[in-house]
């Protein structure tokens, strides 16, 4: 932990913890870390971290958030005020993946790429850059209550304000709609399919199109029971009803659009189904929005819109009353309704709460979906052009560039992953095949899709994105070395 100037304890300290370094614009943080910055020294620190410019009680944690903010990590990692206190007593840098000693400047040769989870560090550049704009200060005894303003589990001010972001950025139509907060969005898929289940057998089937993200399968066999039970995927179901043989209790179908594994912007594929839209990835640095979304069910993510995945909130848009308070019923029931710190971030002004700052969607050159789609692209253009001298190792999911609304122009594909095949027979299990080249996928299988694939991550932070690129290169340099008869399919 770090050390208190001028013998200032405990208080300062449970303050520093609260100063949050998040998203967007906003007053407090504003003032806090600009004027403390520039006005420390013009009106003098009375050196207890006392009373200066105005400020009083939060002048000492904004002092620690931006010593500790500041630590020189090599640019390969970052300190945080509750990270793991060395023998110094204070927190140490945490380094990327393939980075190691005390400033994170070692390179680890030869290092094994992860390309596993869609951690969005991506964008933890674009907070650096903007961290006057994003930090966000509490009080000790902000939103002690399990309730907020009118007595709601959820802020009513923070429901106002997605409305905007949705309708600054043009992704989803959210008139007529009821909005439902949970801890990430990973909790409303079983809040959803509890809330469409029928209340006696038999139980609805809850389906995907392959490849489809696992956590729907995952959660519904974790789950199941009378009201509903994992039904595989769409296109069995599709077959059977053509066959007449489909009895029972209707189908819930999860549609990822964009698709993760695979990028395809879906529709549902069981016309009579109840379809949750999940959008995850419907903002404009993964995809093109051609159009607001306005299905009945939609959800989203703030993990993939922002990159604050530990963050853990994530919402829902539902055009029916009922639906919406079954849901609604589910996650009061479960969490006594989603974390209020968010809450606060909304009232107080974080990036959540002023969603469409200058900073955050202005449809600017400075704009989060504006850095997030030059990152991505990057990546998926260097990707390509290492991708595309492989004759017969692996191939990549094809994405077309496409006119998007947000942009107004035609915008170049940037897929937060990428849905690799791998060509040759011998490489049936395409993730064994990546990890002997020194690359962690996730298997195909896990899709409901052929092991012959597997998912890449392409989200996490430029230097895992290197270091994938580093062992793709390898891989296919190794081509050339190989027997002509392994190269004869
Ligand atoms: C398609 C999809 N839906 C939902 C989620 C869950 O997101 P959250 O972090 O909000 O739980 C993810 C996370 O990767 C995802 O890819």
């Amino acid at each position: 932990m770090e050390e208190e100037a001028g013998g200032q304890q405990a208080p300062g300290r449970r303050l520093a913890g609260r100063v949050l370094l998040y998203s967007s614009l906003i007053l407090n943080a504003v003032l806090l870390a600009r004027h403390h910055l520039f006005l420390l020294g013009a009106c003098g620190d009375d050196g207890n971290g006392g009373s200066c410019c105005g400020l009083s009680w939060a002048l000492q944690a904004a002092r620690e958030a931006e010593a500790v903010a500041a630590t020189d990590c090599s640019g390969h990692g970052r300190v945080f005020l509750d990270g793991v206190s060395g023998e110094d007593g204070r927190p140490g840098c945490e380094c990327n993946t393939c980075f190691s000693g005390p400033d994170c400047s070692l390179r680890t040769p030869n290092c094994t790429a992860d390309a596993d989870s869609g951690d969005p560090l991506f964008l933890e550049p674009y907070w650096r850059r903007h961290a006057a704009a994003g930090a966000v200060v509490f009080s000790g005894w902000h939103r002690m209550s399990y309730f907020t303003t009118n007595a709601f589990f959820q802020s009513v001010e923070l429901e106002n304000q997605i409305r905007q972001l949705h309708r600054a950025v043009g992704n989803a139509v959210v008139d007529g709609k009821h909005l439902v907060f949970g801890t990430g969005s990973f909790q409303l898929i079983n809040a959803l399919v509890h809330a469409l289940s029928p209340d006696a057998s038999p139980p609805a089937r809850v389906v995907a199109t392959a490849p489809y993200y696992p956590a729907y399968k995952l959660q519904t066999v974790m789950f199941d029971g009378r009201e509903y039970e994992w039904g595989g995927t769409t296109l069995d179901w599709a077959n059977a009803s053509r066959n007449s043989s489909v009895d029972g209790g209707g189908f819930i179908e999860f549609v990822t659009s964009p698709n993760n594994p695979d990028t395809q912007l879906r529709k549902a594929a069981l016309g009579e189904s109840m379809a949750v839209f999940d959008h995850a990835y419907y903002w404009p640095h993964f995809t093109p929005i051609p159009a607001p979304a306005d299905e009945d069910i939609m959800m989203f993510t703030m993990t993939k819109l922002s990159g604050h995945a530990g963050s853990r909130f994530g919402w829902a848009l539902i055009r029916d009353e009922k639906v919406a308070k079954r849901t609604y019923e589910y996650v009061q029931s479960n969490i006594m309704g989603a974390s209020r710190g968010w809450a606060a971030d909304a009232a107080d002004g974080g990036y959540q709460g002023r969603p469409c700052s200058p900073t955050t969607c202005s449809h600017g050159e400075d704009d989060i979906f504006a850095f997030g789609h030059d990152v991505m692209r990057s990546r998926w253009r260097r990707l390509n052009a290492v991708v595309s001298r492989s004759r017969r190792r692996i191939s990549l999911h094809k994405v077309p560039p496409q006119y998007c609304t947000y942009f107004k122009r035609i915008r170049e594909p940037s897929p937060a992953y990428a849905w690799v095949k791998c060509e040759r027979e011998e490489d049936e299990d395409c993730h064994e095949a990546l990890l002997e080249a020194k690359i962690i996928s996730r298997e195909g299988g896990r899709y409901g899709a052929s092991s012959q694939y597997a998912r890449m991550s392409l989200l996490k932070t430029d230097d895992d994105f290197n270091v994938l690129l580093e062992r793709i290169t390898d891989l296919v340099n190794a081509e050339k070395y190989q027997a002509p008869e392994s190269s004869s399919m």
